[in-house]
């Protein structure tokens, strides 16, 4: 939607509320699906979004196909899926109750003989239909667009923006399900693009899991803490008395620098022992490995790690000079790791 100066009413409408300006705008979606993923327009029954590379093109179907169909992936005839209102009046045959506005998760209408009055819930507010009242946008689970899934392909697993080792799952009646990919075992992230949960090294992540990153055992701690699944990331924990910071700030080392936590800051890179990603923020080189007592280095290509290598004759590898060495190496990241 764009504000031309011959519609005044929209100027000022769009200018007062800038939140409804970016919620509407849809080709942001894309971010949390998958490539090549078709998504329904919100609020339309004949365009969809084609999401390519994280950017989204509005595209509309063809007149004698006038019904974009989410789990087919392309136009139809048909609406197929008879109960879904989601793209026509959601008061239809409706007297007195609220319905959630499926465009937007603050918004909702009142539904008054059939009639739709638009109402909005204030502040950061969603409004959830199956209480019929606003709630805090931390207690709802709405993901932009309420009833996200009635526009998308069933079983179709998205992003969680807010943390990387959980993500969303649609089940079949349009509805969506928190899921998580840690076990008690292990902290795994959620790959878009295969949908599986993955090693936290082989995902570009900014939004890691905050539990328990402030407690040493059940007791809070604070300053400065890895994040626990890459190496340059890490958190700092405010100094709370007897609680824990559970909201802790992350940070990330320049290029070049990892986490250190013995020494509470960053290191360069080939100083700090780190097994998760090493090649993050290396661009594409040869870096130390930080296994096998320096004698292997691992080739990074655009920021992640492609394969781990040894060197031959028993050289040490020298990330220096890019190459195996027959000097012997004693970089703090490998000396004296197996
Ligand atoms: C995304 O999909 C498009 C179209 O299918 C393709 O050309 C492009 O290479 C894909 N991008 C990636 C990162 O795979
Ligand atoms: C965690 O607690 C133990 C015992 O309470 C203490 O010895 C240790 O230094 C603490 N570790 C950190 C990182 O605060």
């Amino acid at each position: 939607m764009r504000c031309y100066p011959i519609l005044g009413i929209c100027l000022v409408v769009l200018c007062l509320t800038p939140s409804l300006y970016a919620i509407n705008d849809y080709e942001q979606l894309c971010r949390l699906f998958k490539n090549g993923t078709l998504i329904r327009k919100p609020g339309t029954c004949n365009e969809y979004i084609d999401c390519i590379d994280g950017e989204g093109t509005i595209q509309v179907c063809p007149s004698a196909q006038n019904f974009f169909n989410p789990t087919e992936q392309k136009c139809s005839t048909v609406n197929a899926v008879t109960t879904n209102t989601y793209c026509g009046n959601r008061c239809e045959g409706l007297d007195s109750v609220w319905v959630s506005d499926p465009t937007d998760c603050q918004q909702y209408f009142y539904c008054r003989n059939g009639e739709a009055l638009s109402g909005y819930c204030s502040g950061t507010q969603h409004f959830e239909e199956s209480s019929q009242t606003c709630v805090y946008s931390v207690d709802s689970e709405c993901v932009d667009v309420a009833n996200i899934c009635e526009i998308l392909p069933d079983k179709t697993k998205f992003r969680n923006e807010n943390d990387c080792s959980t993500y969303y799952e649609c089940d079949k009646n349009g509805n969506h399900e928190l899921k998580s990919c840690s076990t008690s075992k292990a902290t795994k992230y959620f790959d878009v693009e295969t949908g599986t949960c993955v090693a936290p090294n082989t995902v570009a992540c900014t939004a890691h899991p905050k539990d328990g990153v402030c407690l040493n055992g059940s007791k809070p701690k604070s300053g400065y803490v890895t994040d626990g699944a890459t190496c340059r990331g890490y958190f700092h924990c405010k100094d709370l008395g007897s609680v824990e910071d559970l909201n802790p700030t992350w940070y990330q080392c320049p290029e070049g620098y990892f986490f250190d936590e013995s020494r509470g800051g960053c290191a360069t890179a080939t100083s700090v022992i780190c097994t998760h990603n090493r090649c993050d923020g290396r661009g594409s080189m040869l870096v130390t490995s930080s296994s096998n007592e320096c004698h292997n280095y691992i080739r990074c290509v655009n920021g992640l790690e492609t394969e781990e290598l040894t060197c031959n004759w028993d050289y040490f590898f020298d990330e220096s000079i890019q190459a195996c060495t027959s000097k012997i190496i004693y970089d703090g990241c490998c000396d004296g790791q197996d």
